[in-house]
């Protein structure tokens, strides 16, 4: 294919296309800069590659997410979030024995440090969840400095991922029980990583939480879904960061930072909070919808819409169902659905949304999930920093791997005050 061409100043600059596996192009203008006087404006990034990746496909016309090449609805029929996550982070499918292998990494690497424990002691108990979340991964930089070489080997990277996938499983879940002042119980040998995760939720010192394999699989298949989205809000972050060669935890913590965020991972919270005021307000969803139309207010639906996606989020759909299949097993009738399947009905048909392409994202269903399985609202982005830690740590290893990668440095338009001089108080008004 031909250079592209661009005419600045009655000059003309080639500027090379770059072609993806999928056919995706784009124009590569690393050298504008410094051939001109020009930068590129695209606020958001919503136009602008930022890298080469080998880790997700997403075709947000056609509703399309890929790992690795594998479809989305494929790994999470019939894989683990433990298999996706090596598969993610190692860019290879896991023999039976390097997943044996993999799995005992993190059975070792549950524990926290005494020390460490200690710190949750210092949080009240009605901080956040990803507050505390995003300070104890940072943590974990302090208490394994043998982790955070600047030029780590691949086994070292490995070492990382598997104490950072498997602590932070621990630390979640004493951040649960911190808030709701219950004693801290230790992660058990003999558990698989979701049934432990769910034992030091919710088992107390006399009596061990009963599993349930219908939630298991619900979480294992939300976890999945969650594991990556390519350059979203919070990977690029951990990019960014990662780019000046911060250490794998500090990476991940800006990630758990960016996550919580109501635009981004904490939707999932405010999409059940919108559910209970909706339902609050006598179930009327007409009146809701017309508030997110009216843009005199800043009112959103929450959980519809997305960045990438001009068409169904193919993880949405999975969810809606394992959401309707859960509840279903477990004999619970939650009004809450009736209402999101209420408000998704009618905005499928809303001239507003669909001209706009708004359709439920991977966040509109997934609270209901956890909240059948007794996950409390703040703990709702808690869990999609869980399931999307495989994806931060993928690209935080590709990133490092790649000889092309550079700081990151984004360039701006500036429209403050021309230059001007310094005023002694003396003579300000
Ligand atoms: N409710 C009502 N209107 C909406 C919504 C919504 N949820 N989302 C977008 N719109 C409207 C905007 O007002 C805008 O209208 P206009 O063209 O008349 O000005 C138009 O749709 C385009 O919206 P943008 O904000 O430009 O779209 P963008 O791609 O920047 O935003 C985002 C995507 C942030 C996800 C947005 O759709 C949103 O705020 N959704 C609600 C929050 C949410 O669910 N976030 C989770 C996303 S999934 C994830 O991150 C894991």
């Amino acid at each position: 294919m031909e250079n592209a061409k661009l005419i600045l100043d009655g000059k003309t600059f080639e500027l090379p296309i770059l072609i993806g596996t999928e056919g995706e192009k784009a124009i590569d203008i690393l050298k504008l800069r410094a051939e001109s006087s020009y930068i590129t404006f695209d606020p958001g990034f919503g136009n602008t590659g930022a890298c080469k990746s080998a880790i997700t496909f997403i075709d947000g016309e056609k509703g399309i997410l890929r790992y690795r090449g594998i479809p989305i609805e494929q790994l999470a029929e019939k894989s683990t979030f433990v298999e996706t996550s090596y598969f993610l982070i190692n860019g290879k499918l896991p023999t039976k024995t390097e997943l044996k292998q993999y799995s005992l990494s993190f059975t070792r690497s549950a524990k926290l440090h005494k020390d460490m424990k200690k710190m949750f002691a210092g949080y009240p108990s009605s901080a956040h969840p990803m507050a505390v979340l995003s300070a104890m991964v940072c943590s974990l930089s302090g208490f394994h400095p043998e982790l955070t070489k600047l030029n780590p080997s691949a086994d070292d990277i490995q070492g990382m991922a598997a104490q950072l996938l498997s602590k932070v499983r621990t630390i979640s879940a004493y951040s649960y029980r911190k808030s709701v002042g219950k004693p801290f119980l230790e992660p058990r040998d003999d558990l698989a990583y979701i049934p432990n995760f769910l034992h030091m939720l919710f088992s107390t010192p006399r009596k061990e939480y009963k599993i349930h394999e219908d939630v298991v699989k619900a979480l294992q298949t939300l976890f999945i879904l969650h594991a990556d989205h390519e350059q979203n809000c919070s990977t690029s972050a951990v990019r960014l960061v990662g780019s000046s060669k911060a250490n794998l935890f500090a990476s991940v913590s800006a990630g758990v930072c960016a996550l919580w965020g109501p635009l981004h991972g904490g939707a999932n919270e405010e999409v059940v909070e919108m559910l209970e005021e909706i339902y609050r307000s006598g179930g009327k969803v007409e009146k809701f919808i017309e508030k997110a139309k009216d843009h005199t207010g800043n009112y959103r639906l929450m959980g519809f819409g997305h960045r990438v996606y001009k068409n169904y989020d193919p993880r949405a759909k999975i969810i809606k169902e394992r959401a309707h299949a859960l509840l279903k097993k477990m004999g619970i009738h939650d009004p809450l659905l009736d209402i999101a399947v209420r408000l998704e009905e009618i905005v499928l048909k809303d001239e507003y949304f669909v001209t706009r392409k708004l359709y439920p994202n991977v966040d509109f269903y997934s609270g209901l999930i956890y909240k059948a399985i007794g996950i409390p609202t703040n703990m709702f982005p808690v869990l999609f920093a869980i399931g999307r830690l495989p994806g931060w740590i993928a690209h935080w290893k590709e990133m490092r791997e790649d000889k092309d990668s550079r700081l990151g440095r984004p360039r701006q338009i500036y429209t403050g005050d021309k230059i001007r001089d310094y005023v002694p108080i003396e003579q300000r008004k």
